[in-house]
């Protein structure tokens, strides 16, 4: 059911015709991308300048960017203090969603309300690389790197100690209802610990890996560590990778990206992982373990594997993990 909502957002340029341009454009454009919106779903689009943008109008950059939809423009009184070089929209439009704001640039300051602590969701299918991209973008960005799975792998292997059948929900979730599970940040790097135990190296493996898709799919077990996430991601700017991110978890991430790559290709990255820390697997399980973990991801009921509608799809196939950072550094910050 699409409802009318009226949506802001605001943008700094300089004040050439170039940039200008460039900035209105891409204001609008995340607009529409954000609240999964088209040209067809617009009334109109209200557009006002502050007084030292006298280069362009905004109005015809979105135009000459094809976009046929019913603009206005214009400049607001000289306001002293006022944010310099300030482009303001407000797009009323039918929409199935929330409006989301966005505030880009110099104009993020507007909102300190909803632009201080902001995320990065990055989800996809397991061996797509997100936690090594996850970690290279974060060092990079200089933010908390948020590893969700891991949060499921010590739950996982909660279960697995307590000898519980990981396909029983009823059983998985008396098992775990106690489990307490923390994250800890030592020299910028991430530490699971369970019941007190740091267990960051015991949930790498495959026995681990196969429970921790199992019990992922009982409502409570993803209800149970929904806070923790949040309340992590509330309080400073993070990335984090996982399934649910960009649907579930935050769904008002600010980046959102959905990284993939082939069955084959993720299988062959993830054996030789395996391989490399000595485990002795041979890569057609390790492919029967992707497919089989792929089903049960995007298959199950709660908060399946699922591209959210406003993710930027990356298919990592021929690229490499710095490529794929790279690309995300890029596009975030050219809206810092
Ligand atoms: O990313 P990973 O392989 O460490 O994740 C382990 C399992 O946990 C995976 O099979 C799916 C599940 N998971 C999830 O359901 N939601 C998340 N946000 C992260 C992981």
């Amino acid at each position: 059911m699409s409802d009318m909502v009226s949506i802001r957002g605001a943008v700094t340029a300089r004040n050439n015709a170039e940039e200008i341009a460039e900035a209105s454009r891409r204001l609008f454009e995340k607009i529409l991308f954000k609240n999964g919106i088209t040209d067809g779903d617009i009334v109109n689009v209200l557009i006002s300048t502050t007084a030292d943008i006298t280069a362009f109008y905004p109005a015809r950059a979105v135009r000459e960017a094809g976009h046929n939809v019913a603009l206005f423009s214009c400049q607001e009184p000289n306001i002293s203090g006022s944010l310099k070089g300030c482009i303001r929209m407000m797009v009323t439009a039918a929409s199935e969603h929330a409006p989301r704001s966005i505030y880009l640039n110099g104009a993020r300051t507007l909102r300190p309300d909803i632009t201080a602590a902001w995320s990065i969701a990055l989800d996809g299918p397991s061996g797509a690389g997100k936690s090594t991209v996850a970690k290279l973008v974060a060092k990079e960005l200089g933010i908390t790197y948020l590893d969700t799975g891991a949060l499921y792998r010590a739950l996982g292997l909660k279960a697995i100690r307590g000898g519980v059948n990981t396909h029983d929900g009823a059983a998985v979730e008396k098992a775990l209802a106690s489990a307490d599970v923390k994250l800890e940040y030592v020299g910028g790097v991430q530490h699971v610990v369970l019941d007190g135990e740091d267990v960051s190296a015991a949930i790498r493996t495959p026995e681990v890996s196969m429970a921790a898709s199992a019990v992922s799919a009982v409502p409570f077990v993803r209800e149970k560590l929904l806070d923790l996430q949040r309340g992590i991601a509330a309080s400073s700017c993070v990335i984090l990778d996982g399934r649910d991110i960009g649907t579930v978890v935050l769904p008002a991430a600010e980046f959102k990206y959905f990284l993939t790559a082939s069955a084959e290709i993720r299988a062959k990255r993830r054996y030789e992982e395996l391989k490399a820390k000595g485990e002795s697997v041979t890569f057609e399980s390790v492919l029967d373990d992707v497919n089989t973990r792929d089903k049960n991801d995007s298959t199950r009921a709660v908060a399946p594997l699922k591209k959210a509608f406003d993710a930027t799809e990356i298919n990592s196939d021929g690229m490499t993990a710095e490529d794929v950072a790279k690309f995300i550094v890029d596009g975030v910050k050219k809206d810092l």
